[in-house]
């Protein structure tokens, strides 16, 4: 092709418009992409129409071989084996980035190659080698600018091809990523044949004094070392190490070297270019501000409260001035100016409702009362953070230092983006997180249990939510919004699958831990929500494979989570891929592990719980309150039994007890909690072996003496018991004892009392006992009394 040497009278070729071909093919692929877009939205519209129409899936269900090979080996398959989402590190440390997708590697050797092929056509190779040298020099600085408007669309968060071609702003960053390090590579190349070029014209000395003289060099030397400093502070273990300090000094280098880039081009046909990179950068600016003044001045402004919870992680409700209609999936970028002026990070909106306290707020201040009634309901955004090295960090801190540990600040909320992927035409959809990418799925299970509702909006009909995390007490953090999910009308007589599946990694090796707030919401489910707590990590090939062997249309699998689950879940993807239609839907954005402990305050602490230490009685959940396996059993403590019998269930027989929220730890209570000093002692306290498991174990109920008017079931303990024999189930229960266990007489049975209400507490623990010692391995038909004085002659 060869570059056009006709110039425009300044000595400097005009433009050769061959040089824009790479932006040409560009323009190409995002064409074919398009197309592709439009197409795969087609076929869901299509499918979720014709389920609508008709239920039966079983048409939507089937995928061809050629398809899921494609799927297999190019749209889902990682470079080479199975790694792209888990950090590469090196020493422990050094986080250096992650692998990209086969797809994505291919599209960008093919955007390299083209940089590579068009720099190469472009030059005249018979020409002499000053000719060379400036053809080079020509073709190496033309590219470069030809690349700027690319590199400043791929870096926006309002890339207008985010939602046209249903790419993720993640995808389209590493892009953004690949052509800056083109760019800084051919402005090095372009001032390498400058000088090679001069080289043979000139001494060093006198090129180097040209260089610094002449003001169009010494721009273009500016704007060279701009992109070459980018090219170092962009790399992948400075940017994680470092993050806000990398993003403000990656701005200020960027405008560096656009300004410096401006004068160098001035004159040259290639400024026109520049100047629609610089348009394209201060629309993305401008759409930023307006969408955040949009969303966040109104009558009202935007707050945000913030609530800490277990493990280093905070709630944040955002109540926003102006809200939009939410899909799931979507994030916003959270602004909290008492934090850090310019600094605003991506968070996952996990929740969204209408903040009718504001209102009762509102309502109880004493303004007028056209503003008290007149203004709107304010809708709430939630978001779950985890406390990291920066602001979030710093949130906690803020948080933490509050009484209560919850605070209201002034907040600012961009967005929202993502959302890209709707399930809704999916039958049978897989929602995988681990640890806080609970964020994600979480949404989709909200907008599910809605459209269950009003299913014309929703081919959705089996769910299984499957949430990875390191401690039971993580479940608080979304105890708040279970009890609206799991009360939703739509589940109490659906018949549509939801079934929870949680997964508890803590290590077995940590023995003298505890839950901190156990907050479960399992026994909540209605009795069609299946909850399954389990330890250890899930298999997620039997995981998918039983999903595939009952699935209802096509299949849809979402992860979120940390990357080597995101890889896990990838790998078992792929290789069911065939027969049926399974999509992957990975939204997870791996962020590093802080680099050092957090540093806000003691690391939760957690229970080491075997596969057979928790015990779900279907009205609580109770956990070991001491032993381990070492010692060969464990103690479950304090297990109410019955009703508090106070107020009218005092002098009555006992009640059974009611359903309780928190996992009972045996903190209810004092250990050794007796009835002749409180009157809130209904309570039992088991010991099971811990290799119990599976068996069918005898059962010894002991029954402490003390004249009906002392001792606890904290009197006498199995431990000696245990050291002979571990064969068996030891269990010790509390009556009611003087008064309150023996009042007697005319009078309190005409006021509606029980007599020797103390013989009916005995009689509800062994009947407790027969209902359910199963589930500690025990034997209910083989229950052997045993018993001390008062207790022994019951
Ligand atoms: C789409 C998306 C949704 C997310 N949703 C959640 C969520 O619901 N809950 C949650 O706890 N976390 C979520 N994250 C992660 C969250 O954005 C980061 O944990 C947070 O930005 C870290 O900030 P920091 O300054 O405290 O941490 P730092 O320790 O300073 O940074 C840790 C890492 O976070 C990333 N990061 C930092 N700042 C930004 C930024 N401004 N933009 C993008 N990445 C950044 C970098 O990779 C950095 O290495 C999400 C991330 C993305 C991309
Ligand atoms: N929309 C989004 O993109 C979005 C939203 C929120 C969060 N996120 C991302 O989600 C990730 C979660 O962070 P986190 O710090 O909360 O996670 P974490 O605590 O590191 O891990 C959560 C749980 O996942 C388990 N796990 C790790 N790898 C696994 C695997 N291969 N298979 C099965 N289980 C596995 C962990 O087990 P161990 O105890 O054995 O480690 C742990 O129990 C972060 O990368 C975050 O950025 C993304």
């Amino acid at each position: 092709m060869g570059v056009e040497l006709a110039g425009l009278g300044n000595g400097e070729p005009s433009m050769n418009p061959a040089l824009a071909t790479p932006l040409y093919v560009l323009a190409g692929v995002v064409g074919v992409f398009f197309v592709c877009r439009m197409g795969i939205l087609i076929r869901h519209r299509r499918r979720l129409r014709g389920i609508l129409r008709n239920e039966d899936q079983l048409k939507y269900t089937k995928i061809s071989e050629c398809h899921a090979k494609f799927k297999r080996h190019v749209l889902y398959a990682p470079l080479f084996s199975t790694r792209h989402n888990r950090e590469l590190q090196l020493m422990g440390r050094l986080h250096m980035g992650t692998i990209p997708l086969r797809f994505e590697a291919g599209v960008l050797l093919g955007y390299i190659a083209l940089n590579i092929v068009f720099f190469f056509c472009l030059i005249d190779w018979p020409a002499d080698f000053q000719e060379k040298m400036f053809q080079f020099k020509y073709a190496a600085g033309h590219l470069a600018v030809m690349n700027s408007p690319a590199l400043v669309l791929t870096a926006g968060r309002n890339n207008p091809l985010i939602p046209l071609l249903g790419i993720s702003f993640d995808a389209f960053n590493l892009l953004h990523r690949w052509i800056g390090r083109i760019m800084a590579v051919e402005a090095v190349v372009h001032m390498a044949c400058v000088v090679a070029g001069k080289a043979r014209l000139m001494s060093m000395d006198e090129i180097t004094h040209m260089m610094w003289n002449e003001t169009f060099f010494i721009y273009g030397l500016v704007a060279l070392i701009g992109f070459v400093l980018i090219f170092f502070q962009a790399m992948s273990a400075l940017r994680h190490a470092w993050y806000e300090t990398f993003l403000h000094l990656h701005i200020l280098l960027a405008v560096m070297s656009f300004v410096a880039l401006w004068y160098h081009l001035k004159n040259l046909v290639q400024q026109r270019v520049l100047l629609g990179t610089v348009i394209l950068w201060g629309l993305e600016r401008a759409a930023r501000a307006a969408c955040l003044l949009w969303r966040n001045c109104g009558k009202q402004f935007t707050t945000a409260t913030v609530e800490v919870l277990p493990a280093d992680v905070a709630r944040v409700d955002v109540a926003m001035a102006r809200t939009w209609k939410f899909k799931a999936g979507q994030y916003l970028y959270l602004y909290i100016p008492s934090l850090g002026l310019w600094t605003s990070h991506p968070f996952s909106v996990a929740w969204t409702s209408t903040d009718r306290a504001d209102v009762n707020e509102k309502r109880s201040s004493g303004d007028s009362l056209n503003t008290l009634i007149g203004g709107p309901q304010r809708h709430k955004m939630s978001f779950l953070i985890k406390g990291r090295d920066g602001f979030t960090k710093k949130l906690l801190k803020k948080a933490r230092k509050t009484t209560g540990g919850s605070l209201k600040l002034t907040a600012l909320a961009e967005g929202p983006f993502g959302g890209l992927h709707s399930l809704s035409s999916y039958g049978t959809v897989l929602l995988i997180a681990g640890g806080i990418g609970i964020t994600h799925p979480i949404s989709y299970l909200h907008e599910f249990v809605n459209a269950f509702f009003t299913p014309k909006h929703s081919a959705v009909r089996q769910v299984s939510l499957i949430w990875v995390v390191r401690s039971i007490d993580h479940l608080t953090w979304i105890q708040s919004w279970m009890p609206t999910l799991m009360s939703h009308p739509s589940l109490q007589t659906s018949t549509i699958p939801l079934s929870i599946h949680i997964y508890i990694t803590a290590p077995q090796s940590t023995t003298d831990e505890y839950v901190t707030s156990p907050n479960p919401w399992a026994h909540h489910a209605p009795p069609n929500v299946p909850v399954t707590i389990n330890w250890g990590k899930p298999d997620f090939t039997y995981i998918l494979e039983n999903a595939k062997m009952c699935q209802v249309g096509a299949m849809a699998v979402s992860v979120c989570g940390p990357g080597a689950m995101g890889d896990d879940v990838r790998r078992a993807v792929r290789e069911r891929q065939g027969g049926t239609v399974v999509d992957l839907q990975h939204a997870a954005y791996p962020i590093p592990p802080p680099t050092s402990s957090s540093g806000l305050g003691p690391p939760i602490r957690i229970e080491v719980l075997t596969t057979n230490t928790v015990r779900t009685l279907g009205y609580t959940t109770v956990i070991p309150t001491a032993g381990n396996s070492s010692l060969g059993y464990y103690k479950y403590q304090n297990i109410r039994f019955a009703t508090v019998p106070t107020g009218d269930l005092r002098f009555a027989k006992p009640q059974w007890p009611p359903v309780e929220e928190a996992i009972n730890d045996g903190t209810l209570v004092d250990a050794d909690v007796n009835c002749a000093s409180t009157e809130d002692c209904l309570y039992l306290d088991i010991w099971a072996p811990a290799n119990a498991h599976g068996k069918k174990l005898p059962v010894m109920v002991w029954s402490y003496g003390g004249g009906f008017t002392s001792g606890s079931k904290s009197d006498n303990t199995p431990e000696g018991l245990f050291a002979l024999n571990k064969e068996f189930i030891f269990v010790a229960y509390n009556y009611r004892l003087g008064i309150t266990g023996n009042a007697n007489g005319p009078r309190l049975l005409h006021e509606g009392g029980t007599s020797n209400v103390a013989l009916y507490d005995a009689q509800h623990a062994f009947q407790w006992v027969r209902k359910y010692i199963a589930a500690f391995a025990g034997d209910p038909n083989r229950i052997t009394a045993v018993g001390f004085s008062a207790g022994a002659s019951k």
